[in-house]
């Protein structure tokens, strides 16, 4: 089922089967990453200008960040040719069932560039002997996983992003195949066209957001879902990402640093921010939320 606006038929929170919070993550290395072309506004002006050695020094201390919080993280090779493979959110949206079976979905690129990418993260998921699933060939539109498609923390329940890189119809099939419900929200300005780039879930009870990216209906269905609500202001979500930030235990907050206001709520809220160098790779158009992928 998939819900576009609040109505009586949302399921309640609580009615739905507890998921256990994942507690690994895959990046991908940055050997290759660089600005190549422009597949949405952050990257316009930025052809060539990304400092490769800097990117690999960020990359590292956010690998290291997540190993000081005691995330396990594993890590697939970066591949020549595909400059944004280090956006390891995108390529797919592993998932476990209220059953306990692990399984993935591979994501189909909306950018012809991204779409070699898919087949790497579609080997590592294989090794880790979870189900892989296709999108069925006979339903159109694209989809780019975890960037549009994020869990209710600790709930088998799916918010969906639409409107830039992932279509709606193709949350209607993954309602229908897997059986969870998809709250989906239609994405409305082109510098947020990724729902992580606007949407941060911390808790069961708390999304950090950017209200600005979203139509009416969309932030009614947020304020239903999630108790509480914060906040970012404009010039960090937009300029810093501040809506891509992560959480991996639902207390630190790893984000992009510089996000003032940001951090004070997030602070004032109880959680400890951790604040991390992305700058090369907000030239790109992503930050923490993009450079990794949760799993089991
Ligand atoms: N340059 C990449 C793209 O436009 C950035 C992806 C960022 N990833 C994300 N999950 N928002 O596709």
């Amino acid at each position: 089922m998939i819900h576009t606006a609040v109505s009586a038929a949302l399921p309640p929170l609580d009615a739905l089967p507890q998921i256990p919070r994942p507690n690994r993550v895959l990046m991908t290395t940055p050997a290759h990453f660089r600005v190549a072309y422009v597949i949405n506004p952050h990257m316009e002006g930025n052809i060539g200008a990304v400092d490769r050695d800097e990117a690999r020094a960020q990359w590292e201390r956010l690998r290291e960040t997540y190993g000081r919080l005691g995330v396990d993280v594993s890590v697939i090779e970066g591949q020549p040719g595909l400059p944004d493979m280090v956006f390891c959110a995108n390529q797919t949206l592993p998932y476990q069932t209220p059953g306990g079976e692990r399984g993935v979905v591979m994501s189909r690129m909306h950018a012809p560039q991204r779409k070699p990418e898919v087949e790497h993260f579609e080997r590592f998921f294989e090794s880790e002997d979870y189900e892989v699933r296709r999108l069925d060939a006979d339903l159109p539109g694209d989809f780019e996983g975890m960037g549009d498609a994020l869990w209710h923390p600790g709930r088998y329940l799916l918010w969906g992003g639409h409107g830039y890189r992932t279509d709606l119809q193709v949350y209607e099939r993954l309602s229908a195949a897997l059986g969870f419900p998809v709250i989906a929200l239609r994405l409305t300005d082109p510098d947020f066209y990724h729902l992580d780039t606007c949407l941060c879930p911390l808790d069961e009870a708390t999304a950090l957001i950017y209200p600005g990216a979203f139509d009416e209906d969309g932030l009614a269905l947020i304020r239903h879902y999630f108790e509480r609500v914060i906040e970012a202001p404009e010039d960090e979500a937009r300029g810093l990402f501040a809506c891509n930030a992560h959480t991996p235990d639902g207390k630190h907050v790893i984000i992009q640093r510089g996000c003032t206001e940001t951090v004070a709520k997030l602070r004032e809220a109880g959680y400890e921010p951790v604040e991390v160098d992305t700058d090369e790779f907000l030239k790109s158009g992503g930050s923490v939320f993009c450079m990794k992928m949760m799993f089991w």
